[in-house]
Protein backbone atom coordinates (compact mmCIF):
# COMPACT_ATOMS: atom_id res chain seq x y z
CA UNK A 1 0.00 0.00 0.00
CA UNK A 2 2.47 2.52 0.89
CA UNK A 3 4.48 3.99 -1.91
CA UNK A 4 7.90 2.30 -2.39
CA UNK A 5 11.23 4.68 -2.93
CA UNK A 6 13.85 3.60 -5.01
CA UNK A 7 16.50 4.08 -2.35
CA UNK A 8 15.65 2.10 1.03
CA UNK A 9 17.27 4.64 2.52
CA UNK A 10 14.67 7.26 1.38
CA UNK A 11 11.16 5.56 2.28
CA UNK A 12 9.26 7.95 4.41
CA UNK A 13 5.18 8.08 4.31
CA UNK A 14 4.49 9.99 1.47
CA UNK A 15 1.31 12.10 1.86
CA UNK A 16 -1.68 11.50 -1.52
CA UNK A 17 -2.30 15.25 -0.24
CA UNK A 18 -1.12 18.84 -1.12
CA UNK A 19 -1.22 21.85 0.97
CA UNK A 20 -3.27 25.16 -0.38
CA UNK A 21 -3.98 26.70 2.46
CA UNK A 22 -1.52 27.86 5.50
CA UNK A 23 -1.47 28.96 9.28
CA UNK A 24 1.14 30.62 10.38
CA UNK A 25 3.06 29.00 13.23
CA UNK A 26 5.07 30.71 16.23
CA UNK A 27 7.51 29.23 17.75
CA UNK A 28 8.30 31.98 20.75
CA UNK A 29 11.77 31.65 22.55
CA UNK A 30 12.15 29.02 25.51
CA UNK A 31 12.17 31.67 28.62
CA UNK A 32 8.67 32.76 27.29
CA UNK A 33 8.01 29.29 26.55
CA UNK A 34 8.22 28.96 30.58
CA UNK A 35 6.50 31.88 31.65
CA UNK A 36 3.67 30.90 29.17
CA UNK A 37 3.64 27.17 31.16
CA UNK A 38 3.69 28.58 34.25
CA UNK A 39 1.07 31.27 33.55
CA UNK A 40 -1.03 28.19 32.42
CA UNK A 41 -0.56 26.81 35.76
CA UNK A 42 1.70 23.62 34.07
CA UNK A 43 -2.03 22.58 31.96
CA UNK A 44 -1.86 22.23 28.77
CA UNK A 45 -5.06 23.04 27.59
CA UNK A 46 -4.29 26.48 29.53
CA UNK A 47 -2.23 27.25 27.28
CA UNK A 48 -3.21 30.24 24.21
CA UNK A 49 -2.68 28.82 20.34
CA UNK A 50 -0.10 31.77 20.01
CA UNK A 51 2.45 30.45 22.09
CA UNK A 52 2.37 27.09 20.41
CA UNK A 53 5.01 25.81 17.48
CA UNK A 54 3.10 22.41 17.36
CA UNK A 55 -0.64 21.70 18.76
CA UNK A 56 -0.46 18.22 19.30
CA UNK A 57 -2.84 18.34 22.40
CA UNK A 58 -5.51 16.33 20.15
CA UNK A 59 -6.66 15.00 16.35
CA UNK A 60 -9.99 16.00 17.65
CA UNK A 61 -11.54 19.27 15.10
CA UNK A 62 -8.64 20.31 14.03
CA UNK A 63 -7.83 17.95 11.14
CA UNK A 64 -7.02 19.28 7.58
CA UNK A 65 -9.69 19.59 5.38
CA UNK A 66 -10.05 19.15 2.30
CA UNK A 67 -11.11 21.19 -1.08
CA UNK A 68 -14.45 19.14 -1.39
CA UNK A 69 -15.02 19.81 2.18
CA UNK A 70 -14.53 23.60 2.00
CA UNK A 71 -16.43 23.27 -1.64
CA UNK A 72 -19.45 21.42 0.19
CA UNK A 73 -19.57 24.31 3.04
CA UNK A 74 -20.51 26.66 0.75
CA UNK A 75 -24.09 24.99 -0.08
CA UNK A 76 -25.30 24.55 2.95
CA UNK A 77 -28.69 24.86 3.16
CA UNK A 78 -29.33 26.62 6.83
CA UNK A 79 -32.76 25.97 7.43
CA UNK A 80 -34.02 25.51 11.42
CA UNK A 81 -36.53 22.11 9.87
CA UNK A 82 -36.07 20.08 7.00
CA UNK A 83 -32.60 21.28 5.74
CA UNK A 84 -31.30 19.77 2.59
CA UNK A 85 -27.43 19.82 4.91
CA UNK A 86 -29.24 16.95 6.47
CA UNK A 87 -30.56 15.06 3.92
CA UNK A 88 -27.33 15.55 2.29
CA UNK A 89 -25.36 13.79 6.03
CA UNK A 90 -27.67 11.15 5.93
CA UNK A 91 -27.18 10.00 2.21
CA UNK A 92 -23.00 9.89 3.47
CA UNK A 93 -24.28 7.72 6.87
CA UNK A 94 -25.95 5.68 4.09
CA UNK A 95 -22.92 5.37 1.84
CA UNK A 96 -20.33 4.85 4.07
CA UNK A 97 -22.56 2.43 7.12
CA UNK A 98 -25.32 1.35 4.82
CA UNK A 99 -27.84 2.55 7.47
CA UNK A 100 -30.47 4.96 7.60
CA UNK A 101 -31.73 6.11 11.09
CA UNK A 102 -29.68 8.91 11.91
CA UNK A 103 -29.86 11.40 14.50
CA UNK A 104 -27.03 14.64 15.27
CA UNK A 105 -25.63 15.38 17.93
CA UNK A 106 -23.42 18.82 18.50
CA UNK A 107 -20.26 16.56 19.26
CA UNK A 108 -18.87 13.30 20.49
CA UNK A 109 -19.84 13.72 24.19
CA UNK A 110 -23.24 15.06 23.58
CA UNK A 111 -23.99 11.64 21.93
CA UNK A 112 -22.84 10.15 25.16
CA UNK A 113 -25.14 11.83 27.06
CA UNK A 114 -27.73 10.86 25.05
CA UNK A 115 -26.93 7.46 25.30
CA UNK A 116 -26.34 7.57 29.03
CA UNK A 117 -29.83 9.24 29.43
CA UNK A 118 -31.22 6.43 27.82
CA UNK A 119 -30.04 3.61 28.91
CA UNK A 120 -28.21 4.24 32.31
CA UNK A 121 -30.13 4.19 35.33
CA UNK A 122 -28.78 4.00 38.97
CA UNK A 123 -27.10 1.15 39.97
CA UNK A 124 -26.33 0.03 36.56
CA UNK A 125 -23.53 -1.19 35.24
CA UNK A 126 -21.65 -0.34 31.58
CA UNK A 127 -18.88 -2.58 30.35
CA UNK A 128 -16.21 -1.47 28.10
CA UNK A 129 -13.09 -2.57 26.62
CA UNK A 130 -11.47 1.18 27.68
CA UNK A 131 -13.50 4.28 29.28
CA UNK A 132 -13.49 7.23 27.55
CA UNK A 133 -13.24 10.60 30.13
CA UNK A 134 -16.44 12.52 28.60
CA UNK A 135 -17.86 8.77 28.45
CA UNK A 136 -17.61 7.78 31.97
CA UNK A 137 -17.78 11.40 33.24
CA UNK A 138 -21.47 10.79 31.78
CA UNK A 139 -22.42 7.51 32.79
CA UNK A 140 -21.37 7.88 36.80
CA UNK A 141 -23.69 11.34 36.86
CA UNK A 142 -26.54 9.39 36.36
CA UNK A 143 -25.23 6.64 38.82
CA UNK A 144 -23.70 3.99 36.75
CA UNK A 145 -20.45 2.57 37.31
CA UNK A 146 -18.07 1.49 34.27
CA UNK A 147 -16.19 -1.50 34.36
CA UNK A 148 -13.31 -2.18 32.03
CA UNK A 149 -12.45 -5.00 30.67
CA UNK A 150 -9.81 -4.91 27.90
CA UNK A 151 -7.46 -7.92 27.59
CA UNK A 152 -4.46 -7.26 30.19
CA UNK A 153 -2.00 -7.17 26.72
CA UNK A 154 -3.90 -3.94 25.70
CA UNK A 155 -2.07 -2.79 29.26
CA UNK A 156 1.34 -3.41 28.18
CA UNK A 157 3.59 -0.79 27.36
CA UNK A 158 5.73 -2.22 25.07
CA UNK A 159 4.30 -5.54 22.87
CA UNK A 160 4.00 -6.50 19.12
CA UNK A 161 0.41 -7.35 19.87
CA UNK A 162 -1.06 -5.76 16.56
CA UNK A 163 -4.91 -5.45 18.29
CA UNK A 164 -4.26 -4.20 21.96
CA UNK A 165 -8.13 -2.66 22.36
CA UNK A 166 -9.66 -6.30 22.09
CA UNK A 167 -11.66 -7.23 24.71
CA UNK A 168 -11.50 -10.30 27.07
CA UNK A 169 -14.36 -12.03 25.41
CA UNK A 170 -14.17 -14.73 28.81
CA UNK A 171 -14.69 -11.62 31.25
CA UNK A 172 -17.13 -10.14 29.37
CA UNK A 173 -19.41 -13.26 29.24
CA UNK A 174 -18.18 -13.70 32.97
CA UNK A 175 -19.45 -10.43 34.14
CA UNK A 176 -22.91 -9.88 32.23
CA UNK A 177 -23.52 -13.08 34.06
CA UNK A 178 -22.33 -12.22 37.72
CA UNK A 179 -24.49 -8.56 37.01
CA UNK A 180 -27.16 -10.23 34.87
CA UNK A 181 -28.03 -8.21 31.99
CA UNK A 182 -30.91 -6.43 33.34
CA UNK A 183 -28.04 -4.81 35.00
CA UNK A 184 -26.13 -4.10 32.00
CA UNK A 185 -27.36 -0.84 30.27
CA UNK A 186 -24.88 -1.53 27.58
CA UNK A 187 -21.51 -2.72 26.70
CA UNK A 188 -19.66 -0.15 24.19
CA UNK A 189 -16.77 -1.15 22.40
CA UNK A 190 -14.27 1.86 21.80
CA UNK A 191 -12.66 1.53 18.67
CA UNK A 192 -9.09 3.05 18.40
CA UNK A 193 -9.01 2.74 22.12
CA UNK A 194 -8.34 6.28 23.38
CA UNK A 195 -6.60 6.04 26.80
CA UNK A 196 -4.19 3.10 26.58
CA UNK A 197 -2.55 4.59 23.24
CA UNK A 198 -4.98 4.57 20.15
CA UNK A 199 -4.70 1.22 20.14
CA UNK A 200 -7.34 -0.84 17.43
CA UNK A 201 -9.83 -3.55 18.49
CA UNK A 202 -9.95 -6.72 15.74
CA UNK A 203 -13.06 -7.23 13.28
CA UNK A 204 -12.65 -10.46 15.03
CA UNK A 205 -13.10 -9.30 18.38
CA UNK A 206 -15.74 -7.04 17.78
CA UNK A 207 -17.87 -9.64 15.87
CA UNK A 208 -17.23 -11.93 18.74
CA UNK A 209 -18.74 -8.79 21.37
CA UNK A 210 -21.93 -8.46 19.24
CA UNK A 211 -22.63 -11.80 18.92
CA UNK A 212 -22.22 -11.93 23.26
CA UNK A 213 -24.43 -9.25 23.55
CA UNK A 214 -26.71 -10.89 21.16
CA UNK A 215 -26.79 -14.28 23.62
CA UNK A 216 -27.56 -12.49 26.57
CA UNK A 217 -30.13 -9.83 25.95
CA UNK A 218 -27.66 -6.88 26.06
CA UNK A 219 -27.43 -3.42 23.87
CA UNK A 220 -24.18 -3.00 22.44
CA UNK A 221 -22.70 0.28 20.97
CA UNK A 222 -19.52 1.07 19.10
CA UNK A 223 -17.89 4.49 19.65
CA UNK A 224 -16.75 4.90 16.65
CA UNK A 225 -15.16 8.53 16.72
CA UNK A 226 -11.58 6.40 15.69
CA UNK A 227 -13.04 4.09 13.83
CA UNK A 228 -11.15 5.32 10.81
CA UNK A 229 -7.98 4.85 12.14
CA UNK A 230 -9.21 1.40 13.29
CA UNK A 231 -10.17 0.41 10.02
CA UNK A 232 -6.81 1.50 8.74
CA UNK A 233 -5.21 -1.24 11.08
CA UNK A 234 -7.84 -3.93 10.00
CA UNK A 235 -6.87 -3.47 6.80
CA UNK A 236 -3.11 -3.10 7.56
CA UNK A 237 -2.74 -6.14 10.58
CA UNK A 238 -6.21 -8.32 10.09
CA UNK A 239 -5.78 -11.54 7.33
CA UNK A 240 -9.51 -11.68 6.91
CA UNK A 241 -9.63 -7.53 5.96
CA UNK A 242 -6.86 -7.78 3.59
CA UNK A 243 -9.26 -7.87 0.83
CA UNK A 244 -12.21 -6.27 1.67
CA UNK A 245 -13.10 -3.43 0.70
CA UNK A 246 -12.99 -0.39 3.72
CA UNK A 247 -16.79 0.33 3.25
CA UNK A 248 -17.67 -3.58 3.34
CA UNK A 249 -15.69 -3.28 7.16
CA UNK A 250 -17.99 -0.36 8.27
CA UNK A 251 -21.22 -1.51 6.89
CA UNK A 252 -20.81 -5.00 8.45
CA UNK A 253 -20.07 -2.74 11.90
CA UNK A 254 -23.28 -1.06 11.02
CA UNK A 255 -25.33 -4.68 10.53
CA UNK A 256 -24.06 -6.02 13.84
CA UNK A 257 -23.80 -3.39 16.39
CA UNK A 258 -27.14 -1.86 17.57
CA UNK A 259 -25.80 1.74 17.76
CA UNK A 260 -23.28 3.29 16.68
CA UNK A 261 -21.88 7.11 17.54
CA UNK A 262 -18.91 8.88 16.91
CA UNK A 263 -17.44 12.33 17.00
CA UNK A 264 -17.38 14.01 13.38
CA UNK A 265 -14.21 16.42 14.95
CA UNK A 266 -12.59 12.98 14.16
CA UNK A 267 -14.57 10.31 12.02
CA UNK A 268 -15.16 12.62 9.34
CA UNK A 269 -12.60 15.53 9.44
CA UNK A 270 -15.10 18.47 10.53
CA UNK A 271 -17.43 19.14 13.90
CA UNK A 272 -20.46 17.63 15.52
CA UNK A 273 -21.69 14.21 16.49
CA UNK A 274 -24.04 11.41 14.87
CA UNK A 275 -25.69 8.70 16.52
CA UNK A 276 -26.85 5.93 13.76
CA UNK A 277 -28.70 2.69 13.86
CA UNK A 278 -29.81 0.09 12.05
CA UNK A 279 -32.76 -0.60 13.84
CA UNK A 280 -35.30 2.16 14.51
CA UNK A 281 -36.19 1.57 17.52
CA UNK A 282 -33.18 2.47 19.33
CA UNK A 283 -32.95 5.88 17.40
CA UNK A 284 -36.83 6.34 18.71
CA UNK A 285 -35.53 5.51 22.13
CA UNK A 286 -33.04 8.41 21.95
CA UNK A 287 -34.51 10.73 19.31
CA UNK A 288 -36.71 12.61 22.43
CA UNK A 289 -33.30 13.94 23.94
CA UNK A 290 -32.04 15.48 20.74
CA UNK A 291 -34.33 18.46 20.43
CA UNK A 292 -33.81 18.77 24.71
CA UNK A 293 -30.18 18.98 24.62
CA UNK A 294 -28.79 19.36 20.92
CA UNK A 295 -31.17 20.83 18.38
CA UNK A 296 -33.69 20.47 15.95
CA UNK A 297 -33.67 16.95 14.58
CA UNK A 298 -32.12 18.13 11.55
CA UNK A 299 -29.08 19.99 13.05
CA UNK A 300 -28.96 18.96 16.44
CA UNK A 301 -26.64 21.95 17.81
CA UNK A 302 -24.56 21.73 14.71
CA UNK A 303 -23.54 24.27 12.28
CA UNK A 304 -24.49 23.46 8.95
CA UNK A 305 -21.64 23.88 7.47
CA UNK A 306 -19.73 21.62 9.49
CA UNK A 307 -22.30 19.05 8.69
CA UNK A 308 -21.77 19.16 4.82
CA UNK A 309 -18.04 18.77 5.90
CA UNK A 310 -18.59 16.48 8.38
CA UNK A 311 -20.67 14.66 5.36
CA UNK A 312 -17.69 14.76 2.96
CA UNK A 313 -15.41 14.08 5.38
CA UNK A 314 -17.27 10.73 6.37
CA UNK A 315 -16.86 9.35 2.54
CA UNK A 316 -13.20 10.43 2.40
CA UNK A 317 -13.13 7.84 5.86
CA UNK A 318 -13.65 5.50 3.14
CA UNK A 319 -10.60 5.86 1.25
CA UNK A 320 -7.49 4.27 2.43
CA UNK A 321 -5.10 7.05 1.22
CA UNK A 322 -7.01 9.26 3.28
CA UNK A 323 -7.23 7.43 6.14
CA UNK A 324 -3.44 5.57 6.17
CA UNK A 325 -1.70 9.05 6.51
CA UNK A 326 -2.44 9.61 10.50
CA UNK A 327 -1.30 5.81 11.47
CA UNK A 328 1.42 6.61 8.99
CA UNK A 329 2.95 9.42 10.12
CA UNK A 330 2.36 8.03 13.67
CA UNK A 331 4.22 4.95 13.09
CA UNK A 332 7.17 7.32 11.96
CA UNK A 333 7.34 9.32 14.68
CA UNK A 334 6.91 6.51 17.05
CA UNK A 335 9.91 4.63 15.10
CA UNK A 336 11.98 7.85 15.07
CA UNK A 337 11.48 7.89 19.40
CA UNK A 338 11.89 4.24 19.61
CA UNK A 339 15.26 4.30 17.80
CA UNK A 340 16.39 6.80 19.83
CA UNK A 341 15.65 4.77 22.98
CA UNK A 342 12.37 6.91 24.43
CA UNK A 343 9.86 4.96 25.96
CA UNK A 344 6.76 5.06 23.44
CA UNK A 345 3.97 2.51 23.69
CA UNK A 346 4.52 0.16 20.96
CA UNK A 347 2.99 -0.59 18.89
CA UNK A 348 2.04 2.47 16.72
CA UNK A 349 -1.45 3.04 17.05
CA UNK A 350 -4.21 5.50 15.85
CA UNK A 351 -4.58 9.22 17.20
CA UNK A 352 -1.08 9.92 18.28
CA UNK A 353 2.09 9.08 19.36
CA UNK A 354 2.16 8.18 23.46
CA UNK A 355 4.71 8.77 25.78
CA UNK A 356 5.41 6.34 28.37
CA UNK A 357 5.96 8.66 31.22
CA UNK A 358 6.34 6.14 34.21
CA UNK A 359 9.47 5.37 32.79
CA UNK A 360 10.87 8.73 31.49
CA UNK A 361 10.69 9.95 35.14
CA UNK A 362 10.41 6.74 37.14
CA UNK A 363 11.15 8.74 40.10
CA UNK A 364 8.27 10.77 39.99
CA UNK A 365 5.04 9.63 42.05
CA UNK A 366 1.92 9.56 40.68
CA UNK A 367 0.89 11.57 42.84
CA UNK A 368 3.06 14.36 41.31
CA UNK A 369 1.66 13.95 37.95
CA UNK A 370 4.31 12.84 35.28
CA UNK A 371 2.43 12.52 32.57
CA UNK A 372 1.59 16.05 33.82
CA UNK A 373 5.53 17.22 34.35
CA UNK A 374 6.49 15.63 31.38
CA UNK A 375 3.73 17.65 29.13
CA UNK A 376 5.51 20.69 30.83
CA UNK A 377 8.94 19.98 29.94
CA UNK A 378 7.85 18.96 26.30
CA UNK A 379 6.51 22.31 25.83
CA UNK A 380 9.43 24.07 27.10
CA UNK A 381 11.53 21.90 25.42
CA UNK A 382 10.05 22.71 21.63
CA UNK A 383 7.01 24.53 21.79
CA UNK A 384 5.33 21.52 21.57
CA UNK A 385 1.83 20.77 22.75
CA UNK A 386 0.68 17.60 23.79
CA UNK A 387 -2.28 16.46 26.62
CA UNK A 388 -1.73 14.75 30.07
CA UNK A 389 -3.25 11.54 29.57
CA UNK A 390 -2.57 9.56 32.92
CA UNK A 391 -3.78 9.96 36.52
CA UNK A 392 -4.40 14.05 35.94
CA UNK A 393 -6.74 12.45 33.48
CA UNK A 394 -8.73 10.03 36.06
CA UNK A 395 -11.61 11.23 38.35
CA UNK A 396 -11.13 10.76 42.06
CA UNK A 397 -12.90 7.85 43.88
CA UNK A 398 -16.25 8.64 45.47
CA UNK A 399 -14.21 8.84 48.84
CA UNK A 400 -11.50 11.39 47.48
CA UNK A 401 -8.61 9.30 47.24
CA UNK A 402 -6.63 9.67 44.02
CA UNK A 403 -7.28 6.90 41.47
CA UNK A 404 -4.06 6.23 40.00
CA UNK A 405 -3.77 5.45 36.22
CA UNK A 406 -2.64 2.52 34.96
CA UNK A 407 -0.32 4.43 32.36
CA UNK A 408 1.33 7.46 32.97
CA UNK A 409 0.98 8.80 29.37
CA UNK A 410 1.75 12.37 27.32
CA UNK A 411 0.18 11.98 24.53
CA UNK A 412 1.36 13.66 21.05
CA UNK A 413 -1.70 13.58 18.95
CA UNK A 414 -1.25 13.83 15.02
CA UNK A 415 -3.97 15.94 13.38
CA UNK A 416 -4.87 14.37 9.82
CA UNK A 417 -3.47 15.76 7.00
CA UNK A 418 -1.90 18.50 8.89
CA UNK A 419 2.01 18.88 9.66
CA UNK A 420 4.27 18.14 7.08
CA UNK A 421 7.30 15.33 8.05
CA UNK A 422 9.91 17.80 9.02
CA UNK A 423 7.67 19.07 11.78
CA UNK A 424 7.19 15.66 12.80
CA UNK A 425 11.57 15.07 12.70
CA UNK A 426 11.29 18.28 14.93
CA UNK A 427 9.11 16.94 17.08
CA UNK A 428 11.05 13.60 17.43
CA UNK A 429 14.37 15.56 18.20
CA UNK A 430 12.84 18.09 20.95
CA UNK A 431 11.22 14.84 23.08
CA UNK A 432 14.85 13.26 22.45
CA UNK A 433 16.66 16.25 24.43
CA UNK A 434 14.31 16.37 26.88
CA UNK A 435 14.24 12.49 27.46
CA UNK A 436 18.24 13.40 27.31
CA UNK A 437 18.09 15.51 30.27
CA UNK A 438 15.02 13.37 32.28
CA UNK A 439 16.92 14.02 35.41
CA UNK A 440 16.03 17.77 36.11
CA UNK A 441 12.06 16.70 35.48
CA UNK A 442 10.58 17.44 38.77
CA UNK A 443 6.63 17.06 39.88
CA UNK A 444 3.58 19.10 39.82
CA UNK A 445 1.08 19.70 42.83
CA UNK A 446 -2.61 20.87 42.03
CA UNK A 447 -2.97 24.54 43.00
CA UNK A 448 -6.69 24.40 41.66
CA UNK A 449 -8.67 21.07 41.58
CA UNK A 450 -11.71 20.97 39.52
CA UNK A 451 -14.16 18.41 40.57
CA UNK A 452 -15.62 16.86 37.29
CA UNK A 453 -13.23 16.75 34.38
CA UNK A 454 -10.27 18.10 36.06
CA UNK A 455 -7.57 18.03 33.50
CA UNK A 456 -9.20 20.51 31.64
CA UNK A 457 -9.30 23.55 34.28
CA UNK A 458 -7.28 22.59 36.63
CA UNK A 459 -3.79 24.39 37.41
CA UNK A 460 -0.64 22.85 39.51
CA UNK A 461 2.55 24.25 40.39
CA UNK A 462 5.91 22.56 39.83
CA UNK A 463 7.51 21.66 42.75
CA UNK A 464 11.06 23.23 43.07
CA UNK A 465 13.31 24.92 40.52
CA UNK A 466 13.57 22.13 37.51
CA UNK A 467 11.65 24.19 34.84
CA UNK A 468 14.15 27.27 35.05
CA UNK A 469 17.12 24.22 35.57
CA UNK A 470 15.49 23.40 32.64
CA UNK A 471 15.70 26.47 30.69
CA UNK A 472 19.08 26.98 31.12
CA UNK A 473 20.05 23.39 29.84
CA UNK A 474 18.37 24.56 26.99
CA UNK A 475 20.34 27.74 26.43
CA UNK A 476 23.36 25.96 27.10
CA UNK A 477 22.81 22.96 24.27
CA UNK A 478 21.14 25.15 21.65
CA UNK A 479 22.54 28.62 21.97
CA UNK A 480 20.54 31.02 20.78
CA UNK A 481 17.95 29.03 18.77
CA UNK A 482 14.24 29.09 19.41
N1 LIG B 1 -15.09 9.02 22.20
C1 LIG B 1 -13.78 8.98 21.93
C2 LIG B 1 -13.11 7.67 21.69
C3 LIG B 1 -13.06 10.17 21.87
O1 LIG B 1 -11.76 10.12 21.60
C4 LIG B 1 -13.73 11.40 22.10
C5 LIG B 1 -13.00 12.66 22.07
C6 LIG B 1 -15.11 11.39 22.37
C7 LIG B 1 -15.76 10.17 22.41
C8 LIG B 1 -15.86 12.65 22.61
O2 LIG B 1 -16.04 13.35 21.43
O3 LIG B 1 -14.78 15.50 21.72
O4 LIG B 1 -16.58 15.30 20.02
O5 LIG B 1 -17.13 15.37 22.41
N2 LIG B 1 -11.76 12.75 22.15
C9 LIG B 1 -11.03 14.01 22.10
C10 LIG B 1 -9.56 13.75 22.31
C11 LIG B 1 -11.55 15.05 23.02
O6 LIG B 1 -8.81 14.74 22.32
O7 LIG B 1 -9.13 12.61 22.43
P1 LIG B 1 -16.12 14.96 21.39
Amino acid sequence: MPVKFYQPENQVPLEMHKVRIVQKLNLIPVEERLRAIQAAGNNTFLLQNRDIYMDMITDSGVNGMSDLQAAAMQVADDSYAGSETWNRAKAAVKTVFGVSNVLPAHQGRAAENILAETFVKPGMVTLMNFHFTTTKAHITRLGGEVIELVDKKGLIPQTDDPFKGDFNLDQLRQTIDEYTPEKVAFVRVEAGTNLIGGQPVSLENMLAVTDICHQKGVVSVLDASLLQDNVYFMKTREAQCKYMDTKEIYHLLASRFDIIYFSARKLGFSRGGFIISSDPKWTQMMMEYVPLYEGFLTYGGMEVRSIEAAAQGLLESLDMEYISQGPEFIAYLVKELDDYGVPVIKPAGGLGAHLNCSEIVPNLPHNQYPAAAVGAALYIAGGIRGMERGTVSEQREPDGTERYAELELQRLAMPRRVFTLSQVKYCADRVKWMYDNRELIGGLRWVEEPKVLRFFFGRMKEIGHWQEDLVAKFREDFGDSL
